[in-house]
């Protein structure tokens, strides 16, 4: 049975200098333009882990606790349509660009992205757009050389990858990526670095964020600062304060009443797909 991946950054990528020296790949908004191709036997993400909201459901017994997982068709197939799932970091990059614009990003502070993983839109962000990003992960296992080498160096063109050495990996991502080992909760802003972090960036950003989605929202809202989520678990029975919100969609409507101007729409790739935004004053 083929697999339909998104392939990005293979066809569309080229370096800002046609020197020996341009190691870093820079992509523009149009060229980030994405290629849906049919393969099959399509890397997993043997590194991603479960996600917290299906271990945390399991682990609370709770048959309503929604897990991150493709819907199920009326058949109980999974349903899968654009991307999979594993390249959602690829997806929503793409949406970031076309809804915030990379210059915008670049020039105001970068990227806080929340719950980000093993790190994959921090390092896409800093490598293939010399983009700032503060990755707020708990994990004690992120190895963002290891995710720059193996998730995304293999997507870039061949001329890339013969340019690339370990060291100018490693230089780029510590020019532009800080890792904060932490829980994203609602006092965020008790935490000096990252409330240095969240008001001078110009976007936060939570793909299948866990339990940090409402506390993105909330202190974004409240900092004025743009976001986008991909909001995944609802943890119904772990959130007093919204015991009536049982389902996702429950959970999106929620999430999208806490201010008019939250926008939502889908991206392209299965699972869970649904993206709040805010512009606020871009
Ligand atoms: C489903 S994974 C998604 C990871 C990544 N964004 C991606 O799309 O591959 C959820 C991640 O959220 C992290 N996480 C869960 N709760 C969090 C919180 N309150 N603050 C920050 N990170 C959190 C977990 O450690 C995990 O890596």
């Amino acid at each position: 049975m083929p697999i339909v991946v998104l392939v990005s950054e293979t066809l569309a990528v080229h370096p800002t200098q046609d020197t020996d020296d341009a190691a870093m790949p820079s992509l523009t908004s149009a060229e980030f333009d994405e290629k849906l191709v049919v393969l099959s036997g399509a890397n997993g993400d043997e590194r991603a882990g479960p996600c917290l909201g299906e271990t945390r459901a399991n682990e609370i017994g709770d048959a309503r606790a929604e897990s991150c997982d493709a819907p199920e068709s009326h058949t109980g197939r999974r349903l899968r349509f654009g991307a999979r799932n594993n390249n959602r970091a690829s997806v929503f990059l793409k949406f970031l660009i076309d809804t915030f614009g990379l210059p915008v990003l670049r020039a105001q502070g970068g990227v806080v992205d929340v719950a980000g993983g093993v790190g994959e839109l921090a390092c896409r962000l800093a490598y293939c757009h010399q983009t700032d990003c503060v990755l707020v992960e708990p994990r004690d296992d992120v190895r963002l050389q290891w995710c720059l080498e193996s998730r995304i160096l293999p997507h870039l063109p061949m001329k890339w990858r013969e340019r690339f050495t370990p060291d100018k990996g490693a230089q780029v991502l510590a020019q532009h990526v800080t890792h904060l080992q932490l829980m994203f909760e609602h006092d965020a802003m008790q935490h000096a670095e990252l409330a240095h972090a969240l008001r001078n960036c110009a976007l936060i950003t939570g793909m299948h964020p866990d339990s940090a989605a409402e506390p993105i929202v909330d202190v974004a809202l409240q900092l004025g600062k743009p976001f986008a989520i991909v909001p995944c678990c609802v943890f119904p029975n772990s959130a007093p304060h919204r015991a009536h919100v049982r389902t996702h969609e429950d959970f999106l409507i929620y999430l999208q009443a806490k201010h008019p101007d939250i926008q939502r729409t889908k991206l392209a790739m299965n699972g869970r797909c649904d993206v709040l935004y805010y512009l606020a004053q871009m």
